[in-house]
């Protein structure tokens, strides 16, 4: 749906303007006609009626700009998402979900390389979602991007296939004319393959921006624990991931994310050193390990961290923990210490919250079969692809989103200490 243009509030201020000035009042025509008689002279209660009048509408105009979403009226941006994946268990598909309710955005295609590709046993769910939305919401799926025709103008695509598939998908993205691209993290499997797709988004006659779906840059419990840290006395904070695997899956989740739990888990946390604390490779100047807090194991052929802690200390001084655990729960925490790493933690914000989560409880038992995170961390999903779709469709900034050189840094990052703490234990 396209929002009508909000009248701009300066505009109607200078109509205003020129409806008070009584020509005759100000003195204009002074000298020049002196026989000029104002053909429509105004009373008080003419004076008092306009400003009511005016008022009222700059009110109105202010009430719209807000309600509608922005200054200048929120432009409609058109959007193809790719990697829609299997109803309620694919990142792509609770983008979809989400993207459909959004005002100010159009979904003109979904791209489902597997489904509609390879795939010999599509399951019913995805073949039921894709026969509603072409019925009844207009959207085209195809396999391929190149079933497509080239996009029209303010198109972006939101990339949520598998890691591996990204590059490609998001070259045929460009080649395709997309002008924005969310690209779900970690953006691709190393960093050579995203400093390349950097460089192919700034190569284009109009260069495509670049965004990644880091969600803990916009999460409620992070910002709170940032904010309440600047109240602290030598303030530290610490990020703790967690999970809830169970001992005997280990070996199966090992292999699922053989990038390593850095790069595939943590990198949530990197991706805010490298936001919010100006940590950069270039930058580290150490990284030490809290072995009580630590595990390596090797299953399966695959040697990874079970749960690892570790402090990163920049060479301007800056410093921060990041704490991840495989079978720690589903519960994640920012701490706030005072008096430095070794301090003790004087609160800790929680994620998802005692409130969030008795939410979370019931919306899991209305719809058992959906991935329990889609729940917990929705307000932070439909944030990003706000403050994206804005920033795109205004040519403003995004806030906090991470861009793709804040993805490149947190990549480079959970490589670099991957092997510093692989070494260390
Ligand atoms: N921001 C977050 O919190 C968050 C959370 C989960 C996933 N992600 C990211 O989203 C992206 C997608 O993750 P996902 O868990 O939705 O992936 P997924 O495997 O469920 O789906 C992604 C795509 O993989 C393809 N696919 C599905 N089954 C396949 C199979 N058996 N063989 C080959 N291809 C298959 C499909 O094309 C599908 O669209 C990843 O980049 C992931 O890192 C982000």
């Amino acid at each position: 749906m396209m929002l009508p243009p909000s009248p701009s509030p300066s505009l109607l201020v200078l109509l205003l303007s020129l409806l008070l000035l009584n020509p005759v009042s100000a003195g204009w025509g002074k000298n020049k006609d002196e026989s000029f008689v104002n053909p429509y002279p105004l009373t008080s209660d003419d004076f008092l009626t306009i400003i009511l009048t005016s008022s009222a509408v700059c009110v109105l105009s202010l009430v719209w700009m807000v309600v509608s979403g922005g200054g200048g009226g929120s432009r409609t941006v058109n959007v193809v998402l790719v990697g829609c994946g299997m109803p309620k268990k694919s990142m792509g598909w609770y983008h979809l979900t989400q993207l459909l309710s959004m005002p100010n955005v159009n979904v003109l295609a979904v791209v489902e390389p597997f489904f509609l590709g390879v795939c010999t046993d599509v399951p019913p769910q995805f073949s039921t979602f894709m026969e509603d939305l072409s019925k009844n919401k207009n959207i085209k799926f195809v396999k391929s991007m190149a079933d497509l025709d080239d996009f029209p103008p303010l198109t972006m695509v939101l990339l949520a296939a598998r890691t591996s598939d990204n590059p490609f998908l998001f070259e045929q993205a460009l080649d395709k004319g997309a002008k924005c691209i969310y690209l779900e993290k970690p953006g691709a499997p190393t960093v050579k393959e995203l400093e390349r797709m950097k460089n192919l988004a700034i190569s284009r006659t109009v260069p495509c921006r670049v965004f990644l779906g880091y969600n803990k840059n916009v999460t409620r419990y992070v910002k709170e624990a940032m904010e309440f840290s600047k109240t602290v006395e030598s303030a530290h904070l610490e990020f703790v991931h967690n999970n809830a695997y169970k001992k005997e899956e280990l070996t199966e989740c090992f292999s699922r994310n053989s990038e390593g739990m850095l790069k595939n888990m943590a990198i949530h946390e990197l991706a805010l050193l490298v936001s919010f604390f100006d940590v950069r490779v270039d930058t580290v100047f150490k990284i030490t390990v809290d072995k009580s807090k630590s595990e390596k194991l090797t299953l399966g052929g695959i040697t990874d961290f079970s749960k690892v802690s570790f402090q990163v200390t920049t060479l301007a001084g800056a410093s921060a923990t990041v704490t991840a655990d495989r079978c720690a729960g589903t519960v994640s925490f920012a701490n706030v210490k005072k008096g430095g790493s070794e301090g003790k933690t004087v609160q800790a914000f929680a994620c998802p919250s005692p409130e969030e989560t008795a939410k979370v409880a019931a919306q899991k038992k209305a719809d058992p079969e959906i991935m329990e995170y889609f729940l917990s961390q929705s307000d932070d999903y439909l944030t990003l692809k706000t403050n994206v779709v804005r920033a795109f469709g205004e040519g403003t900034d995004a806030g906090d989103v991470a861009t793709i050189e804040v993805a490149i840094e947190a990549l480079k990052l959970a490589e670099f200490a991957t092997a510093s703490l692989m070494r260390q234990l």
